[in-house]
């Protein structure tokens, strides 16, 4: 039987991630979730004719759709780490659980955790002993190296690197093509630019950027 799944965010990633669960569906001989629809507090008119032309239901707000009182499983399938933790904080106080999908075309290794929450977009690789927290997301092509520790809702913008025994801090968010070099400390609420390549230990609530990135 199917599992229940509203998606939160109509936007970009919120659409990507119905793409993963899409794909999950398609690739298991039964639907393992059974998409509701799309949850979200102010969408554009684009994103809701968006929603209808793949014929995806838009639930309303979250405000509506909390007092509608309706247990599904959740995932947040929007990209801002602080805004993520923010929605899953009043899911959770409404006694709802989060959902986890990982892409049929992402590959993940041996003795893997993931966390409740956290999307893995097709083209991703994950290596081995890798800890993934709660409401993670790993874009497309993302690689990340082993023993990697990711916190919770940290974003991983499409074709970034994290190697291996690298620490991401909570609500991090790794831009595009960014690499981080082995065994670095990127801190709570730091963000690293697309393309940055960085070699030191980042401090948290920082913004770094380039080749090296500073
Ligand atoms: C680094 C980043 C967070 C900076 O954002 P910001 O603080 O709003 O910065 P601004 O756009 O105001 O740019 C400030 C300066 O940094 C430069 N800059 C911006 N992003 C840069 C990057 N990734 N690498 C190098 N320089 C960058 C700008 O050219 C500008 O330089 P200037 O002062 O000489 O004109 C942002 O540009 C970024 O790279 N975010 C990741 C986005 C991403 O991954 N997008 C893909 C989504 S799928």
């Amino acid at each position: 039987m199917s599992t229940e799944l509203i998606v939160v965010g109509a936007g970009g990633f919120g659409r990507q991630t119905l793409d993963v669960v899409q794909a999950l569906n398609r690739a298991a001989d039964v639907p393992v979730f059974d998409v509701l629809g799309v949850v979200d507090t102010n969408p554009s008119d684009l994103n809701r004719e968006r929603l209808e032309h793949r014929g995806v239901a838009y639930l309303g707000t979250v405000a509506e759709w909390l007092a509608f009182d309706y247990h599904a499983l959740y995932l947040i399938g929007i990209g801002d780490p602080v805004a993520r933790q923010r929605l899953d904080r009043s899911f959770l106080a409404a006694g709802m659980a989060a959902a986890t999908a990982v892409h049929p075309a992402a590959s993940i290794g041996s003795q893997a955790a993931i966390g409740d929450g956290t999307v893995v977009c097709g083209g991703t690789q994950v290596s081995t002993n890798v800890r993934l927290g709660r409401h993670v997301h790993l874009n497309p092509n993302v690689a990340i190296g082993h023993d990697a520790v990711l916190h919770d809702f940290v974003s991983v913008n499409p074709g970034a690197i994290v190697s291996g025994d690298v620490e991401v801090g909570e609500r991090v968010l790794i831009g595009a093509g960014a690499v981080i070099l082995q065994g670095l400390v990127v801190g709570s609420d730091a963000v690293v630019g697309a393309n940055a390549c960085v070699v030191r230990h980042v401090f948290g609530d920082t913004v770094v950027k380039g080749v090296p990135a500073r």
